[in-house]
């Protein structure tokens, strides 16, 4: 066993041993995913059970009967109760047993809770709060474009067998669109300005891109290579500790919302944002009718950015595999983000040990 002073200290402890700065808002689901029908989740090692309850009310509890440590999961909704599959106990949405259907009239019913897990349902996603400070004081990562009638919006869920970070790396540094040869919306990035502090870090690159969405033919750029024109444009990533957000000129706009499960997997939403804003015409138009037109085309640009996607996971797990195959092994970074990167998970991790 090591004791805390055979730690290592914080400037050389491995960022791929590094866990999660649990006071924070982490997107556990897609709000369309909960319905009352219970779902298991995992965030950083703990289970937890999602449910709506018949006021369409989320509720996150440990996903674990305190009867025989079942999941909880695997039971059904009753009102705004869930009922474990097992015996038939029920919970309420402060973890409280409030029935076993065969008490006896001298018994009492079990005076512990299970965890509840503060929640909200924000943005088309559910935020939860796995820390021990006061949920409410801590700001939760708004997504305004969701709403917006202007934005078009696609998801692509990541799942990895990866640590965190490896994702985030990946997001932060814009010279891996190598990759994805010519079908990202920018070309032949250059680091420009880096900003780091104890809660994000900010990189700023100049690139040249062919995203402008100014006529109603520039969405098909997306599609076909041969119809793109190059023109520089401010390329900015930032990593809002747990969260990344990007932005390419005026027109786009990329979310990526983090749950980390565990050391060795990460779930996360990458969320692309299509923007209409040049077309004012378009604005005029009955708020109705410009809804209908944002869902109709939710999830236009799906196989797109599921196509990416793929091509960033092997990645990623390739070098999460070269990592336990060989921890020791250190690759040379030219890109100075990474080391900012590193820099502000670890300190976030410490965060949490200390
Ligand atoms: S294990 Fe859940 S009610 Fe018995
Ligand atoms: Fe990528």
């Amino acid at each position: 066993m090591t004791s805390t002073s055979d730690r290592p200290t914080s400037s050389i402890h491995d960022v791929r041993q590094a866990g999660i700065n649990p006071n924070h808002w982490y997107v556990v689901a897609q709000s369309s995913e909960v319905t009352t029908n219970p779902i298991a989740i995992t965030l950083w090692n703990r289970s937890i059970v999602l449910f709506r309850d018949s006021q369409g009310k989320i509720n996150a509890l440990e996903d674990r009967c305190p009867h025989r440590q079942v999941k909880l999961s695997h039971g059904v909704v009753k009102g705004d109760r869930i009922e474990c599959a097992y015996h038939g106990w029920c919970f309420d949405g402060s973890g409280k047993c409030v029935d076993v259907p065969y008490l006896e009239e001298n018994q009492k019913l079990p005076s512990g809770k299970i965890q509840a897990y503060p929640v909200r349902e924000q943005d088309g996603f559910i935020w939860l709060f796995p820390g021990e400070k006061k949920a409410e004081s801590i700001d939760l990562f708004g997504i305004p474009e969701w709403d917006h009638l202007n934005y078009i919006a696609t998801v692509s869920v990541i799942d990895c067998n990866a640590h965190y970070s490896y994702l985030i790396e990946n997001l932060m540094d814009m010279y891996h669109g190598h990759l994805h040869d010519n079908w990202q919306a920018w070309a032949d990035p250059v680091l420009q300005e880096l900003q780091e502090t104890s809660d994000r870090v900010d990189a700023l690159y100049q690139a040249q891109s062919y995203y402008k969405i100014d006529k109603i033919w520039s969405i098909s750029q997306l599609f076909f290579p041969a119809l793109r024109r190059l023109h520089p444009e401010p390329l900015n990533v930032s990593y809002v500790y747990p969260h990344w957000v990007s932005t390419l000129g005026n027109d786009f706009k990329i979310y990526c919302l983090f749950c980390p499960r565990s050391l060795t997997s990460t779930r996360a939403y990458l969320i692309h944002f299509t923007s209409l804003n040049a077309f004012w015409r378009l604005h005029k138009l009955p708020v109705p009718f410009r809804r209908f037109v944002k869902n109709r085309l939710f999830g236009s640009a799906q196989k797109l950015l599921d196509g990416l996607v793929r091509q960033d996971v092997l990645m990623i797990e390739e070098e999460q595999q070269a990592y336990l195959n060989n921890p020791q092994q250190r690759g040379h970074e030219f890109n100075r983000t990474l080391a900012s990167v590193q820099r502000l998970i670890r300190a976030q991790a410490d965060l949490e040990e200390n």
